[in-house]
């Protein structure tokens, strides 16, 4: 069963992408780790729940590639930043993993109009779409720890951490 069949450019990113989005799950399951060390367990249950989105976007562009007739490869997932001096490093550790991957999601959306492909275009704008998101929350996340971080009030921001930033993150979920 062919499907609608992708043509090797194009496959050849949204199979990278693929394996992007599940490091990045690995990712944030670090920091959630590290996280829950230094009991902040308001940071660590958001982080958890990005990790989750993260493998959900996995399956997205799986089920996309399945749908085109060509097969997924899971690839070897690199070891993840587990250390860090303190949670501002993490949430910005965080925003810079999401700016590698909005490019990486944009350099796929430029293979697919390259190639004229319409199907992988359209899957690619809902990723297009999320990566504002995702960008947003991480902006707003370091510029919080940084001025918790004056204040003294890191624990009290960990209390909040989900409300504040759930609804920008998870579609207010
Ligand atoms: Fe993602
Ligand atoms: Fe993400």
């Amino acid at each position: 069963m062919p499907g609608l069949p992708i043509k090797p450019a194009v496959l050849t990113e949204i199979q990278r992408q693929f394996n992007h989005e599940l490091s990045a799950a690995h990712a944030y399951t670090a920091l959630a780790q590290w996280c829950a060390a230094q009991n902040l367990k308001g940071f660590a249950r958001f982080f958890h729940k990005q990790a989750g989105e993260e493998r959900e976007h996995a399956q997205k562009f799986m089920d996309h590639l399945l749908d085109r007739g060509a097969s997924p490869e899971l690839l070897a997932i690199p070891a993840p930043r587990t250390r860090f001096k303190n949670v501002l490093e993490v949430a910005q550790h965080a925003r810079e993993m999401e700016q590698v991957n909005t490019a990486g999601i944009h350099q796929a959306y430029e293979a697919a109009l390259a190639e004229k492909d319409y199907p992988a275009q359209v899957a690619l704008q809902w990723f297009i779409s999320e990566q504002v998101e995702e960008e947003a929350w991480c902006d707003e996340l370091v510029g919080r720890v940084e001025a918790a971080n004056c204040a003294g009030g890191a624990s009290s921001l960990d209390r909040h951490l989900e409300k504040i930033l759930d609804a920008k993150a998870h579609g207010g979920e």
